[in-house]
């Protein structure tokens, strides 16, 4: 498709193209991304309209919630909650499900949403990010519940991200490689910027929160000890490393210029599995990545195969450049 394409022609010429059952998928997307617009320009203002600091509250993990994690939130459920496509979604700031109120037609999709990943960045001006997956609802289902929306990442329909970073990009995946989208705000629309991104198959970069490192297991360990030693170390050469503690902006780098991006499995709280989230964060983060020809695990699984039991269950992350994911892989495999 022609570069400068708005993302809502885009998504009309690729559904007509694919000639697929999706059609109301094209309309849902873009109330999601009428969500992520409003939000790039609540951003904007930060200081200005009061909209920076903390909310006085908690979620459901037990983290202190911003003023935007509660505003972005509101924004993404007043946003798509009336389009008549979906039939309940589910958010990192809420405990529960949010089936579809009774006044609205209900749809036959399933939104999940981090609607601000990355949001300890926030008060201090860096990169922020809105990450989704949409699933079907299970035909039949009238009222959706939590079970509804246990499936593994390879059922999801499409899943994508807004960055909020210099400009405001959208990257998004309907399992037909991955499109980059630039937001146009003399027009107020996301224009086509990137097509067909791949995730370069080597790199010399990786990013990990290396003040778990006390933590990590032995696979782990090993591979970080072996890109530190550089030249001189069993790699034989220099690596480079990157931690902005957004993960929509690692995974933007690493799907432009390669990279591995590790938030694995660690000995810091044995009751927790990971730090990330599988349903609204790895798996949709997985499925772009994969659609880009990367790879992504938890060391010993792909995530996509993965059976969710809670909505906010925990796993895992080793994300990117094929040859580095599969050798962290191997790593696992040797114990
Ligand atoms: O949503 C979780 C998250 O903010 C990710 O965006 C990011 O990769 C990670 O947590 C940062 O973790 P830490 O605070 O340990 O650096
Ligand atoms: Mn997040």
């Amino acid at each position: 498709m022609q570069i400068g394409t708005t993302l809502n022609q885009f998504l009309l010429e690729e559904q007509r193209h694919l000639g697929g059952v999706h059609h109301d998928l094209p309309a849902l997307v873009n109330d999601v991304v009428v969500a992520c617009k409003s939000l790039s320009h609540a951003l904007s203002q930060g200081a200005l309209a009061g909209m920076l600091g903390s909310a006085d509250s908690e979620n459901v993990q037990g983290e202190t919630q911003k003023k935007l994690d509660v505003i972005s939130n509101d924004i993404m459920i007043a946003t798509a909650e009336r389009g008549g496509y979906l039939a309940a979604m589910a958010s990192e700031e809420m405990d529960e499900i949010y089936p579809i109120p009774v006044q609205y037609p209900k749809g036959k999709y399933l939104l999940l949403f981090d609607p601000l990943d990355g949001s300890s960045n926030i008060d201090v001006n860096i990169s922020v990010g809105t990450i989704f997956s949409i699933l079907r609802c299970p035909a039949g289902v009238m009222i959706p519940t939590a079970e509804d929306f246990m499936q593994p990442g390879t059922q999801q329909v499409c899943a994508g991200y807004a960055l909020y970073g210099p400009s405001t990009l959208l990257v998004l995946t309907t399992g037909h490689g991955v499109n980059c989208f630039t937001l146009d705000k003399s027009l107020g629309e996301f224009v086509l910027t990137q097509t067909n991104l791949r995730v370069p198959e080597d790199t010399r970069e990786f990013a990990i929160n290396a003040s778990n490192s006390r933590f990590w297991e032995k696979p782990v360990k090993r591979y970080i000890d072996e890109c530190l030693a550089g030249k001189d170390g069993p790699r034989k050469e220099n690596f480079n490393m990157r931690w902005v503690a957004s993960m929509v902006a690692e995974v933007h780098r690493i799907l432009n210029r390669g990279g591995i991006f590790m938030y694995p499995r660690d000995s810091k709280d044995p009751t927790k599995a990971g730090r990330l989230r599988l349903m609204y964060e790895a798996n949709p983060m997985s499925f772009i990545i994969e659609q880009a020809g990367g790879v992504c695990s938890t060391g010993r699984e792909p995530i996509m195969s993965i059976q969710p039991i809670e909505l906010h269950q925990r796993v895992a992350v080793i994300l990117g450049s094929k040859n580095e994911v599969e050798r962290v892989v191997a790593y696992h495999a040797e114990g």
